[in-house]
């Protein structure tokens, strides 16, 4: 099939490189020379295992090319719009700009029988609404809403083998020939077994927006229970063990520690309390607020606790290990690990950071932190280590060799990702949260 992508951030990258990857001709467009030149040489421009190597292949066979010049849509016949939607700079809100922009250059391109398809995270009502402007501007087109749960670290695989498809589509004989060509589209997955939910838009829009909100609200409820283990002695760890035996609550997503970031389920939960706020229904997510609240706890008492064990933190020497919102990503938007590094050197702890993947990116946010090429290097002279993404490079150290390294052994594990047992038989001071 003949694909364009529009917007070629961390989604369309990777979307147009697994379309490719699936046997299509595709074309990703975006107004950014850089990483459009980028893309051209087969180079992903952020960290993502896989990506290179789909890149690769479909630059090779002719099938994936990138460009800035959205007259090149015209060559294809299903349209995948794949730009960002983050948060409003004084609000909650999402920032439609670029949605809105992608829909309007793209009208001016697109023919009779093609098929447009919305993958951006979109405030409920989106679709509807653009729907009427495909209507006015080219009536043969059909607008479909085909929502994308990738996470970052696994982007390519979740689109090229995904939980579910699920398909918004217009009522009748155009919304069944959307759902026809998306099954085309994805015919692996199909084949595979993929479960397909065609729905409308709303809905399709909807499943996107409270998945995301379901797991923040998991582990906003983990790290809930990890401030009362903190008062009683209690251990979350083994709590979530417990209750995620049962099948019904299930063990994933329930690992507390500093919280979530990223660039979606933060945003994604506050646009969503917006737009229900708009629709006049805030109070039916307004726990999503509370969810927002405890998230961001969580990095305070990291601070706290530096504070509590070593008595202030002026001159404090603190060893980060992690920059990145996650380990397997050279991500930091809305990273907890980067704004404790930085908030711990704004009350005058003499913080060394580093990252396996995310050092170049956190450095450019923020130069007043000094970084290091190693956990060893990091954490040389600390009086505390503060492990905060879960890198195996950081959860495999050696307790006793790192013993060696540091002024005194004092860790503090933001993920309850090592061994305590292993840490205090070294003759370390572990502290956990919630455990
Ligand atoms: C998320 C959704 O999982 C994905 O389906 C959606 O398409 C985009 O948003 P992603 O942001 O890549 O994906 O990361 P995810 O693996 O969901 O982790 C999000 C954050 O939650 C990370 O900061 C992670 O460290 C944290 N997390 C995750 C926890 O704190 N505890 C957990 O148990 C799981």
């Amino acid at each position: 099939m003949r694909i364009s992508v529009i917007g070629c951030g961390y989604l369309g990258a990777v979307h147009a490189a697994a379309m490719a990857h699936l046997g299509h001709d595709v074309v990703g467009i975006d107004v950014d020379e850089a990483k459009i030149a980028a893309l051209s040489a087969g180079r992903a421009p952020f960290f993502e295992p896989g990506l290179p190597e789909v890149l690769e292949e479909g630059t090779r066979s002719g099938r994936l090319r990138f460009t800035t010049d959205l007259a090149a849509a015209r060559e294809a016949d299903i349209h995948f719009v794949a730009v960002g939607t983050p948060q409003v700079a004084d609000g909650d809100a999402a920032d439609m700009r670029f949605v809105d922009a992608a829909f309007a250059s793209l009208l001016e391109h697109a023919k009779d029988g093609d098929l447009i398809v919305g993958k951006s995270t979109v405030p409920v009502g989106t679709a509807a609404r653009l729907a009427e402007s495909v209507a006015a501007k080219q009536p043969g087109a059909t607008l479909a809403w085909n929502p994308e749960f990738l996470r970052e670290g696994f982007a390519v695989k979740d689109t090229v083998s995904p939980d579910r498809l699920v398909y918004g589509v217009p009522e009748g004989e155009r919304g069944e020939r959307a759902a026809r060509l998306l099954d085309e589209v994805y015919a692996s997955a199909v084949a595979a077994g993929t479960p397909v939910i065609v729905t409308d838009y709303a809905t399709a829009e909807l499943v996107k927006v409270s998945a995301n909100a379901f797991l923040a609200t998991k582990i906003s409820f983990i790290n809930a229970m990890a401030e009362i283990a903190e008062v009683t002695g209690a251990d979350v760890t083994k709590l979530a063990d417990a209750i995620g035996h049962d099948a019904r609550i299930g063990r994933r997503f329930l690992n507390a520690g500093v919280g979530f970031g990223g660039g979606c389920l933060p945003k994604d939960i506050r646009a969503f309390s917006a737009r229900a706020r708009e629709l006049g229904r805030g109070e039916a997510v307004q726990f999503l607020d509370e969810v927002d609240k405890i998230n961001l706890r969580r990095r305070a008492r990291v601070v706290d606790l530096v504070r509590e064990i070593s008595g202030g933190l002026d001159g404090v020497r603190v060893g980060v290990l992690g920059l990145a919102f996650k380990p397997h990503s050279d991500d930091i938007r809305d990273s907890p690990a980067l704004e404790i590094a930085m908030r711990l050197a704004d009350a005058g702890a003499i913080v060394t950071a580093t990252d396996p993947q995310a050092v170049e990116n956190a450095r450019r946010r923020a130069p007043q932190l000094t970084f290091a090429d190693s956990a060893e290097e990091a954490v040389r002279d600390a009086d505390v280590v503060l492990l905060i993404t879960e890198w195996p490079e950081f959860t495999g150290l050696d307790p006793e060799a790192v013993g060696e390294l540091v002024a005194q052994r004092v860790v503090i594990d933001g993920r309850n990702s090592l061994d305590p047992e292993r840490w205090r038989a070294a003759g370390w001071t572990y502290r956990g949260l919630g455990r």
